[in-house]
């Protein structure tokens, strides 16, 4: 079994936690909050056997051996490092770091360490998303040339820690991740140039971000993502033979239908998700912990996360927008 600790009390646990109990061979153990009376009243409403306060004290506790880290997104690095060098396991939430050299030191440390370090970017688990990418790695579209795709949501909490520049905000970070990472998925490349603009918010991170990324070849994915429309997600493919357009790719819900349009002929294909989002990748996770499986989110994926966002932001700030570093 694997004993998992959870740092914070952040409001994506409420999804994670049932995922924790569903899992095979994982069970949590503890809960840490910054303050005594959120740990000590968080772990009584979800049943967890123990509240630390402070971080650390959950980090220095032999009885733990996972973390699963849903703090702000400025405070990955940081406890991402201090969870490995107290020789945890850690399943950080997206974005993993803002900063491509922040992941390599994160590789380093786990190398070092011994202990499995992933970005958690669920989608990635899902059978949703498999069977879109062997629908076009095996040629379905033929030559993938273009990928539209976006997640908004509506943002009305001006305290909500999405706002604060110092705390890794903005809608790129947030939900802009998912396009960028699931257009390099589908290429299977690096972008060799990003273009990126911002509608920024006063705080100073993007309400709303629309970037192109041009990958080897010309094949361009325009991504799109904000604080200010509806909840919406959405993703296409365009081919040189034909294209498919994937319902919900981020959070695929019980059943989706993907539409495949070839040669005038449109073709529905169904696809069974799972019961309970998030077990898969903590199931995965244990996985690579107890047997050595390799992980599905690579350091080499969230570098790619890293230093794509970041020369966006760059283009739409109006430095450069060269790809890579
Ligand atoms: N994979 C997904 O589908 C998904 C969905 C939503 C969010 N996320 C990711 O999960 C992370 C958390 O998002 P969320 O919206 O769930 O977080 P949230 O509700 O804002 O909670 C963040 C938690 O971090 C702790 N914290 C420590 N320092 C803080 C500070 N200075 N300001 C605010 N909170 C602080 C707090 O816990 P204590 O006070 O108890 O210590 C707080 O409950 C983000 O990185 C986000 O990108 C992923």
């Amino acid at each position: 079994m694997l004993r998992w600790g959870i740092l914070g009390t952040a409001r994506i646990n409420r999804r994670l936690i049932p995922a924790f109990r569903v899992a095979t061979r994982s069970e949590l153990v503890a809960v840490a909050s910054r303050t005594r009376a959120r740990a000590d009243a968080y772990a009584a409403e979800w049943q967890i056997p123990r509240a630390f306060e402070g971080y650390q004290a959950l980090l220095d506790d032999p009885a733990i051996d996972a973390v699963y880290l849903s703090l702000p997104n400025s405070l990955h690095v940081p406890w991402t490092l201090a969870a490995v060098a107290a020789g945890k396991h850690v399943l950080c939430e997206k974005p993993m770091a803002l900063l491509a050299a922040d992941i390599d030191r994160i590789h380093t440390a786990a190398t070092a360490a011994k202990v499995v370090v992933e970005e958690g970017f669920m989608y990635r688990h899902e059978p949703l998303t498999t069977k879109v990418l062997e629908l076009v790695h095996g040629g379905a579209l033929g030559t993938v040339r273009a990928i539209v795709s976006g997640f908004t949501f509506s943002l009305t909490d001006a305290t909500n820690p999405r706002l604060d520049p110092a705390l890794g905000g903005g809608s790129l970070w947030d939900v802009g991740c998912y396009p960028v990472t699931y257009a390099r998925l589908l290429t299977g490349r690096d972008p060799k140039m990003v273009f990126g603009s911002a509608q920024w918010h006063a705080s100073g991170v993007d309400e709303e971000f629309m970037g192109m990324l041009r990958f080897p070849g010309g094949t361009t994915a325009t991504i799109y993502s904000g604080f200010r429309a509806a909840l919406r997600t959405w993703l296409e493919v365009i081919g040189s033979d034909g294209s498919l357009t994937v319902p919900n790719p981020f959070k695929p819900g019980i059943r989706e239908t993907l539409t495949l349009e070839r040669d005038g002929r449109i073709e529905a294909i169904a696809v069974a998700g799972s019961p309970e989002l998030f077990v898969r990748q903590v199931e995965h996770f244990a996985a690579s912990v107890l047997d050595g499986a390799p992980s599905v989110v690579t350091h080499a994926d969230s570098r790619y996360a890293a230093a794509t966002m970041s020369a966006l932001l760059d283009s739409a700030r109006g430095a450069t927008a060269l790809y890579p570093e």
